[in-house]
């Protein structure tokens, strides 16, 4: 599909966490569309995670990625954590793209998991901090640059389907993205005014680094000593209603496409799962 027709043809987008994952998808799908991107992420090491980083290089790949499907691109190291550097960073996105339409706030991580009462209290608040401050960051130093367009605007926060279900080992992570939600009906009262809408999207298990590490499968196969992939994608499977382990990041980029598309116009304050049933809506 040329760029002019594409579903958000002409409009910037903001995607944090962009390096990997499924923020590389946004950024390629909303490219693909006909979107400009902003693609931002931390591209270093984080304390307590259980996978490898993001590294600057898979930065670089997105980008190569974004400008393969035709789409103009900045890219930036920021922490989602400190809104007065991510904010010169969008600042300079947005002085050469021209503009901001779409916000993507996906830039997460998922600590070591502990019962919810024996969870170190700095990993506590590395949760906190990442998924939930920096998703309030993210808006914060966004919403500015989209009034000022006067066009309104998408925000999409990628929460989780542990945003609205409770799962054993990660109480920090799960506190946060409820907390998401919370964020997102907040923003969107406040902001329906200027036409900007704010949604969030509830991903059950993707398959990324996050999940595909032995913390995570230990986590849902907590009788065996060593669980394969096999046996995690076994007990994954066993959550959903549709048969599957897991989705993929495609599957959500098709979700945050549609609300940051006009076909959503009036959709705002509102919970997209894309979750194969694991909570039942
Ligand atoms: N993978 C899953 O099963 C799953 C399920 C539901 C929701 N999610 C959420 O989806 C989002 C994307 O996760 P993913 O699965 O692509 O994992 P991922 O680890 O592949 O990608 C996360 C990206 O966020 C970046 N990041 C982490 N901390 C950052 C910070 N402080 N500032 C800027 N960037 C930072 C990382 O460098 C990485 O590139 C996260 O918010 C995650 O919580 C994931």
């Amino acid at each position: 599909m040329s760029a002019a027709r594409g579903r958000v043809a002409g409009k910037v987008a903001f995607v944090t966490g962009a390096a990997r994952g499924q923020g590389r998808s946004h950024a390629v799908r909303l490219a693909e569309e006909g979107a400009a991107v902003i693609a931002v992420d931390l591209c270093a090491p984080v304390e307590g995670i259980a996978y490898p980083p993001a590294t600057a290089g898979d930065l670089e790949e997105t980008r190569r990625l974004v400008e393969a499907a035709g789409g103009d691109v900045y890219t930036g190291i920021a922490d989602v954590r400190d809104g007065d550097g991510l904010g010169a960073v969008l600042e300079a996105g947005v002085a050469k793209l021209g503009g901001l339409d779409i916000v993507v706030a996906n830039a997460g991580i998922v600590h070591l998991p502990a019962p919810a009462v024996e969870t170190d209290p700095e990993r506590w608040r590395a949760m906190i901090d990442t998924n939930l401050t920096g998703a309030w960051n993210t808006c914060r130093v966004a919403v500015p640059h989209i009034v000022a367009g006067g066009r309104g605007g998408s925000i999409v926060v990628i929460s989780s389907a542990g945003a609205l279900k409770g799962y054993p080992g990660v109480a920090g992570y799960i506190a946060a993205k409820h907390g998401l939600v919370g964020l997102t009906r907040a923003l969107a009262v406040e902001l329906g005014p200027e036409r900007i809408r704010v949604n969030h999207v509830a991903p059950t298990q993707v398959s990324t680094e996050m999940i595909h590490n032995e913390a995570i499968y230990k986590l849902f196969v907590p009788e065996t000593e060593e669980p394969t992939r096999e046996e995690f994608a076994t007990a994954s499977e066993a959550m959903h209603l549709l048969p599957t382990p897991w989705v993929e990041p495609a599957d959500v980029s098709a979700a945050v496409l549609f609300l940051a598309s006009e076909e959503a116009r009036f959709i705002t304050a509102s919970t997209l799962p894309v979750d194969a049933g694991v909570n039942q809506h």
